[in-house]
């Protein structure tokens, strides 16, 4: 029944199935019994995804393998992830791209309820115990995520994932897979994370050499994307570069060689700069107006 392995990097196996009367799906397994629970959360939230302007595979079942291992099947989508979509994407067309994707979080937006600003200060303190004698980097990242407010993060649906890797396009459509539980459920999480892979290129730091042309793309899809979250006024830009930089230092415990450790050093510095020179915009602003 199985035909090809579509990999993935999450240690789970993805398979591409075909049933005894020819129809394709995908069954995803998890990568070990105490993985289960993951899962079976990631199956639930596709379940229960509803938007007018994008779609996910639907959920066929749910089930165990003789090893115990939790799997759900889904349907197939024969398309390419957006990653690879926007290597050669016309660049007209990557305005109504952003625009169904910012359309979707303004949705997450919508279900907001209630901050936990605890999650937020306890994720940075532990993060402050690991990481505090590393570099003088990751200490002003540090010292800026804990005196900044987090009450602007009202808890909301929110993907947990959302990188280019993990959204599909076919026929135009958009598909999300591969959702995630992320530590604190949030839409301004969810911008960031595309953010990491639009403006830092996150998902394509070990290609060689990444084409000059994605890089344009990127680049475009990024300016729209900020353009859009500051043309709306409840859409908080700066929030959206704190919610970035925690994701940087987050995965510093996990750098298991020189390259990514430098390659987040450098983004990490690079989002404090914005963030500073946002800041500055602020005071220069909110002084002329006294003037
Ligand atoms: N329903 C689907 N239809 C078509 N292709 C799919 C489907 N689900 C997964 N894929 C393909 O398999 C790849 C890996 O899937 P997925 O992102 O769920 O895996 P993963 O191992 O969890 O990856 P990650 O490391 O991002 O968590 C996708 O990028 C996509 O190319
Ligand atoms: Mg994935």
């Amino acid at each position: 029944m199985e035909i090809i392995d579509l990999g993935g990097h999450s240690g789970c196996k993805i398979l591409l199935c075909e049933t005894d009367d020819n129809k394709r799906f995908v069954r995803k397994i998890s990568s070990s019994v105490s993985y289960n629970k993951r899962l079976e959360t990631q199956a639930r939230k596709q379940k229960e995804f509803k938007s007018e302007y994008i779609k996910t595979p639907s959920v066929l079942r749910t089930g165990f393998t003789e090893d115990n291992l939790f799997y759900f099947d889904m349907e197939f989508i024969q398309g390419v992830t957006l990653s690879k979509y926007i290597e050669n994407v016309e660049i007209t067309r990557i305005k109504e791209l952003v625009i169904k994707i910012i359309n979707y979080i303004k949705t997450e937006k919508s279900t907001d309820s209630k901050t936990n600003e605890a999650v937020f200060k306890n994720k940075i303190e532990k993060l402050r115990e690991k990481l505090g004698k590393e570099n003088s980097i990751i200490n002003e990242a540090l010292s800026m995520l804990e005196e900044h407010s987090w009450s602007n993060f009202e808890k909301s649906t929110c993907h947990g994932d959302l990188t280019l890797e993990n959204i599909i396009i076919k026929n135009d459509q958009l598909y999300l897979i591969d959702f995630l539980d992320s530590f604190y459920d949030c839409w301004i999480l969810d911008i960031s994370t595309l953010l990491q892979d639009v403006e830092l290129l996150w998902s394509y730091r070990n290609d060689e050499k990444v084409n000059i042309n994605t890089i344009l793309r990127l680049l475009i899809f990024k300016d729209i994307l900020i353009d859009e979250i500051k043309s709306d006024d409840d859409f908080l830009y700066v929030e959206v570069y704190y919610a970035l930089l925690l994701k940087i230092i987050r995965i510093f415990p996990y750098a298991k060689d020189e390259f990514t450790y430098r390659f987040l050093e450098s983004k990490a510095k690079y989002v404090i700069d914005i963030i500073n020179g946002e800041k500055k915009n602020e005071n220069f602003n909110s002084a002329l107006c006294r003037k």
